[in-house]
């Protein structure tokens, strides 16, 4: 199982994602390849915001450095998960159509957020933004986990 998180910059919500679901999957011995990309290209080759380190102080964030997404993407991964409504239907819009049943919001997997599926933006806001983006992740990652485990 192949998984690419994506965000806009690809410096503080897929980050995020990348480094709890890769934590998860390692404790849980969930064997899945994770990476995480964004639909702007603009940070390339940045380390994640300091502001989301903060936030998951407690989880590694190494090797991991903003990319793009890329038109192979869309073949080589199993599950390609946007953070937001925005970044789905830039994946949408360059998706091939025989991988569009890829794409999907990453907060679709959390049940308490079906009316409100987005991980908000929290680059031009303060630490609570990135505390509240932190936990969210991290209980829609460990959904995702626990339904990835059922279909093994
Ligand atoms: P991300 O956050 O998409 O969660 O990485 C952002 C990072 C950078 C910008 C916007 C959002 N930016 O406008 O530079």
């Amino acid at each position: 199982m192949k998984i690419l998180f994506v965000c806009l910059g690809n410096i503080c919500r897929s980050p995020t994602a990348h480094a709890i679901f890769r934590q998860l999957a390692a404790e849980n011995n969930f064997a899945c390849e994770v990476e995480s990309a964004g639909t702007s290209a603009s940070h390339k080759g940045a380390p994640p915001d300091p502001r989301s380190i903060k936030a998951a102080i407690d989880v590694s964030f190494k090797g991991i450095y903003s990319r793009p997404v890329q038109s192979t993407d869309f073949d080589y991964y199993d599950l390609i998960l946007a953070m937001d409504l925005e970044n789905l239907a830039a994946l949408k819009r360059r998706c091939p159509a025989e991988h569009q049943h890829k794409l999907n919001l990453l907060m679709s997997y959390h049940p308490d957020y079906a009316s409100q599926p987005e991980v908000p933006d929290p680059y031009y806001g303060g630490a609570r933004g990135f505390e509240l983006v932190r936990q969210m992740i991290e209980q829609a990652c460990e959904h995702l986990l626990v339904k990835l485990q059922q279909r093994r």
